[in-house]
């Protein structure tokens, strides 16, 4: 086990490119198996949950190698239909191999994981899809099994909330149904393109991915492509905040900054300059950040839950009060029996955190609860003076790519060192 001993109170200054992003990565590097060959998938992040995501590839009879920031997966021998329990565990987001190892097999077999440290993470919408999709689903004491064995048929699917994963599961699934379908209320997260892209690259034929409504024509096969993942909006987003909250100033290369657009607009409210030249963002925090009235979490092009965590850290040393909502999952709020350890004035009410801005926080040992929250704590540290110790760090290593070496590239004093057991 490890921990960040964090120096903070050193404002960040200088330049990092943002890595690829990981809920891009881990649907496209999964709809990978039904390529029927070999699969190059470039500006893949080094991440825990890319490595999770291999094994099961592996495990299903794929082949994975990782060259500097490109993973290739030659899926020629695919042929698996089951995920073992240990490595659905692993990772939250393996269900998203329900659709591709359906089509492509004809039936899958996999646990549920059940809840997780953010909330319930029910996979009902994804089941009545694959449902209406002509598969019979068994779904009993947290195993569940699908099958079509004469192939999945297109069908109209309409989504009681735009879910990420059931979107992406139901695109995949349905590029190589029979005939047409329709997904209404699909979720427009800027993943969802990037996976439309990639299956497209592989021959699929899927038109409107971005927006409510997504048409996916079936076609018979896929073939091998190449493809570049999108830059991470929301680990640019929390580097973002690092120079924000350490009255910082730095430039972001190689980011969609119309991605950034719902996280800018919450940094410009807080007093912080904003300049976007092309694919750079550049932040520079004012001398005390401002409070915001209300954050409130959305589906995207709203808010985005996973930058909750950060942007109340942020928050907690803003001049007045902020109120945060988080309306997409139940226990997001976890982090903040932590960052109370630092100094900050939260109170939870529900879906709903109460922030009074301190003017400045304190050192403090704490443990990460959850990947997010991990990223917030982490920020608390490098605002307040003192060395602070943050444990748990292997929360933050699913979707943070060599999170310290980023921030010391940022001139952060932010050392890994074994966890005392
Ligand atoms: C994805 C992201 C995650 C992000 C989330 C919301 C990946 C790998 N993960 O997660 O980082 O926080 O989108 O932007 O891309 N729900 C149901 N039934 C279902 C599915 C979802 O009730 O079958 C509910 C969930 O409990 C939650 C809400 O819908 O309250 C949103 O979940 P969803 O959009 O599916 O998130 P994920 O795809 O799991």
């Amino acid at each position: 086990m490890k921990k960040f001993l964090v120096s903070g109170g050193v404002p960040l200054y200088g330049s990092v490119r943002a890595q690829g992003a990981k809920n891009s990565a881990l649907p496209i590097l999964a709809a990978s198996v039904l390529s029927g060959g070999v699969v190059r998938v470039h500006n893949c992040p080094r991440l825990s949950d890319v490595d999770a995501t291999l094994r099961i590839l592996e495990h299903l009879g794929c082949k994975t190698e990782r060259v500097g920031d490109t993973v290739r997966v030659d899926a020629s021998a695919a042929s698996g239909s089951e995920i073992p329990d240990a490595l659905m565990r692993e990772m939250r987001s393996s269900v998203v191999f329900l659709g591709a190892v359906l089509a492509k097999t004809g039936s899958v077999r996999l646990s549920n994981p059940g809840g997780c440290e953010i909330g319930l993470r029910p996979i009902d919408l994804h089941l009545d899809a694959m449902q209406k999709l002509g598969a019979s689903v068994y779904d009993e004491a947290g195993r569940i099994e699908c099958a079509a064995p004469r192939g999945l048929k297109g069908a109209r699917i309409t989504l009681s909330f735009p879910s990420v994963g059931a979107t992406e599961n139901i695109m995949i699934a349905a590029a190589v149904a029979e005939g047409e379908t329709l997904i209404v209320n699909a979720a427009r997260e800027p993943e969802i393109s990037d996976l439309a892209d990639f299956l497209n690259g592989m021959g699929a034929k899927i038109a409107g991915a971005g927006e409510g409504v997504v048409r996916i024509m079936g076609v018979k096969r896929l073939h091998p492509t190449e493809h570049t993942v999108i830059p991470d909006r929301i680990a640019a987003a929390t580097l973002l905040a690092a120079a924000a909250i350490t009255k910082g100033e730095i430039t972001l290369h190689r980011v969609i900054p119309a991605h950034l657009e719902p996280v800018l607009t919450v940094f410009r409210q807080c007093g912080c300059e904003i300049g976007i030249r092309g694919d750079s963002i550049t932040l520079s925090a004012p001398a005390r950040l401002r409070s915001v009235k209300t954050v409130r979490t959305m589906p995207y092009p709203g808010f985005p839950t996973d930058f909750q965590a950060p942007v109340t850290a942020l928050l907690s040393t803003a001049a007045g009060t902020s109120v945060v909502i988080e309306t997409i999952f139940e226990s997001r709020f976890k982090y903040i029996g932590e960052l109370i350890r630092f100094g900050a004035k939260i109170r939870v009410d529900g879906r709903m955190a109460v922030i009074t801005g301190v003017d400045r926080l304190v050192a403090a040992k704490a443990d990460t609860p959850d990947l997010r929250g991990g990223a917030a704590l982490v920020l608390a540290a490098l605002c307040a003076e003192g060395e602070s110790e943050i444990r748990g760090i292997h929360h933050i290593e699913r979707g943070y790519e060599a999170p310290d070496a980023t921030l010391r590239e940022l001139h952060a004093d932010v050392r890994c060192a074994e966890a005392d057991a």
